[in-house]
C-alpha cells in the first residue's frame, strides 16, 4: 500500500471513496437519551452530504460502525464512508482518542478491500482535544495495519491490498510536522507488518536460518550492522541452555545480531532488545498434544517484534543504541534431544562467573533456555538496560486472556517509560508482579534452577527464571503468547500474527 499526505480541500477530491470519522456525542443517559453522531470535520459539504442520514438515528457513530454513502451530494467523491470512533474520551488524555482514530483508519481500510476498491481517501479528523500530528502518526499506523492479511499461500488471495492510502489534512498550519508524523506512523505500521509477514511464515517455509537471512536482508536495507551465527559460535560463547533447545533438531540455530549505532551518539544507555526465536515448539520430549499444535508456528512472534522494532529504530534514527538479539532454533524431539533431568549450563551472566545450571524438568520449557542465554550475550555486548519478548506461557493467556499481554519489570524507574510509551502506541500490556516466592518454586534440588515452577503463577516464574539471567540490569520481559496470534478478524485488523509489541517496544526506545 502506497501512502501519501495531502492538503486538498475535501469537496474538492475526485476518488472512489472518501472516508471521514464521526464520534457519538450524546451525554445524556436514560431513555430520552439519542445518540448524536458528529462528522469531525470542518467541511460544510461533507457535512450536508451526510446530513440526513446522521439524523435519521440509524448510524450511531459507534467504535468501528461503518456507514457507506453512493454518489454523495456536493462531493465529487463517489462514495463517501463515515467511520464510528464511539464517545471520544478527549477529557481523559488523547491517547485513548488517538487509539480510537487508529483503529478506525484500519477498519476504514479493511472495509474498502472485500469490496475491491482500491483507493481510500481518509480525512483527518477536526475535535477539540484532538492533537493533529498525534492522530496523522496513528491513521497511517492503522492504514497499514488494516492492510495486511494472512492468506500468502493462496492461490487466488481474497483480499487484495488497497493500492493507495491518502490522509487529507485540509487547513493544516504545520505541514512540515504533519508531514514527519505521518511519515513516522508509516515506518512503524510497515515494520509492524513486517513481523507480521515473518510470524505468518508455517515452520518449514521459516527455518532458523531462513528467519537469520531474512533479518540480514532487513538490516542490509534500513542499514543497520548485523551478525547471524550458528552453532559452532553458540559453543564458543559457552550457550548452553540456547544449544540445549537447538540440539534437537536437524535445523541449525540462528543466533541473529543488529546493532543501531548512530554516528554521534558515544555514551548514554545502550538497549539491548532479545527475542524468542522458536520457528516450531513442538515441545520436545516432553512433546504436545496435537490440538492447535500449528499454531506454535508462531513462537518465533518475540523475536519478530525485536526484528520490527530494529527496521522501525533504523528508519527513526533516535540517538540511542541499541542492539537486538533473536535466539531462533526449532524445538523438536530427537535422538539428539535433550530430555527431563538433563542438566544444562548456561552462559555466564558476567566474565567472572560460572554459567549457571539448569535443571530440565520440562523440555516444553524452551524459551527461557534460549532467551537466558540471550539475555547474558546481550550484557556481555554492553546493554545497560534490557527489555525481551517471547511467546513464554500458556499461562500468561491464562491470567489476561487475548486483551493485555503481561509484562514484568525489575526496575520502576524502566517500567514507568514503558507505561508511557504504551500511551503511545495504543497497545495492551498489564503489570504482573515478580517476587522471591516464584523464585523460590524454581530451586532445583540437583543445580541452580529448574525451567518450570510448578502448576501455579506459570507466567511469574517463567519471568523469574529470566530475571535470574538479567540481574540487576534494568529490564522488562513482555510475555505476548495470549495476544501475538488473533483467532478472529477484528474490523481493524485481520486474524493471525497481530504485530503486538513492536510499536511499544519502538516508542520505548525512542524515550531514550
Ligand atoms: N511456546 C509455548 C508457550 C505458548 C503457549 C505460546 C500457547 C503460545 C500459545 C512455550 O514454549 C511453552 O510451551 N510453555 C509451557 C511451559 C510449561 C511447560 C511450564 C506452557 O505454557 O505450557
Ligand atoms: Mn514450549
Ligand atoms: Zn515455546
Amino acid at each position: 500500500m502506497r501512502s501519501d499526505l495531502s492538503f486538498a480541500g475535501l469537496r474538492e477530491i475526485e476518488t472512489e471513496l472518501l472516508a471521514v470519522l464521526a464520534a457519538d456525542t450524546q451525554t445524556a443517559k436514560g431513555p430520552e437519551a439519542k445518540p448524536a453522531p458528529v462528522l469531525l470535520t470542518d467541511d460544510e459539504a461533507v457535512k450536508a452530504a451526510a446530513a440526513a442520514v446522521l439524523g435519521s438515528g440509524e448510524f450511531k457513530a459507534g467504535t468501528n460502525e461503518t456507514l457507506l454513502l453512493h454518489a454523495p451530494a456536493g462531493l465529487k467523491a463517489k462514495r463517501l464512508l463515515v467511520v464510528g470512533l464511539g464517545k471520544l474520551a478527549t477529557a481523559s488524555g488523547q491517547a485513548k482518542a488517538v487509539h480510537s482514530v487508529r483503529n478506525a483508519a484500519g477498519t476504514a481500510v479493511r472495509f474498502l478491500k472485500p469490496r475491491g476498491i482500491k483507493e481510500l481517501i481518509l480525512a483527518l479528523p477536526v475535535a477539540e482535544g484532538l492533537e493533529a500530528a498525534a492522530c496523522a502518526k496513528a491513521v497511517a499506523e492503522g492504514a497499514l495495519v488494516g492492510d495486511f492479511d494472512a492468506d500468502t499461500y493462496r492461490s487466488e488471495r481474497k483480499d487484495q491490498s488497497v493500492q493507495r492510502f491518502t490522509l487529507v489534512a485540509p487547513g493544516t498550519a504545520d505541514r512540515k510536522a504533519l508531514e514527519a508524523a505521518f511519515a513516522q506512523g508509516a515506518l512503524v505500521g510497515e515494520s509492524q507488518n513486517f513481523a507480521r509477514g515473518l510470524v505468518n511464515e508455517p515452520g518449514n517455509k521459516l527455518t532458523p536460518t531462513v528467519l537469520g537471512r531474512r533479518a540480514a536482508e532487513m538490516a542490509r536495507e534500513v542499514g543497520l550492522a548485523w551478525e547471524v551465527h550458528s552453532t559452532e559460535k553458540l559453543h564458543e560463547l559457552k550457550m548452553g541452555a540456547f544449544w540445549a533447545v537447538s540440539q534437537g533438531s536437524e535445523e541449525p540455530p540462528a543466533l541473529i545480531v543488529l546493532k543501531y549505532e548512530p554516528e554521534d551518539v558515544k555514551d548514554g544507555p545502550v538497549l539491548g532488545l532479545v527475542g524468542k526465536g522458536i520457528t516450531f515448539d513442538t515441545g520436545g520430549i516432553s512433546i504436545k498434544p496435537a490440538d492447535n499444535m500449528e499454531k506454535m508456528k508462531y513462537d518465533m512472534a518475540g523475536g519478530a517484534a525485536m526484528l520490527g522494532a530494529m527496521r522501525a529504530v533504523a528508519l527513526l534514527k533516535p540517538k540511542v543504541r541499541v542492539l537486538a538479539i533473536v535466539c531462533a532454533a526449532e524445538n523438536m524431539p530427537d535422538g539428539k534431544a535433550q530430555k527431563p533431568g538433563d542438566v544444562q549450563t548456561a552462559m555466564p551472566t558476567a566474565p567472572d562467573k560460572r554459567g549457571k545450571t539448569i535443571e530440565i524438568i520440562n523440555t516444553d520449557a524452551e524459551g527461557r533456555l534460549v532467551l537466558a542465554d540471550g539475555l547474558s550475550y546481550a550484557r556481555q555486548l554492553g546493554a545497560t538496560h534490557l527489555i525481551d519478548a517471547a511467546t513464554l506461557t500458556g499461562a500468561i493467556g491464562v491470567a489476561l486472556g487475548q486483551v493485555n499481554a503481561g509484562a514484568f519489570a525489575n526496575d520502576d524507574e524502566t517500567f514507568a517509560k514503558f507505561e508511557a510509551a504504551l500511551k503511545v502506541s495504543g497497545e495492551k500490556f498489564w503489570r504482573m508482579p515478580l517476587g522471591e516466592e516464584y523464585a523460590e518454586q524454581i530451586k532445583s534440588d540437583i543445580g541452580d534452577i529448574k525451567n518450570t515452577g510448578g502448576r501455579y503463577g506459570g507466567a511469574c516464574t517463567a519471568a523469574e527464571f529470566l530475571h535470574a539471567f538479567a540481574e540487576d540490569v534494568p529490564w522488562i520481559h513482555l510475555d505476548i503468547a495470549g495476544t501475538a496470534w488473533i483467532d478472529e478478524t477484528r474490523p481493524y485488523i485481520a486474524k493471525g500474527p497481530s504485530g503486538i509489541g513492536v510499536r511499544s517496544i519502538v516508542e520505548w526506545v525512542r524515550s531514550y
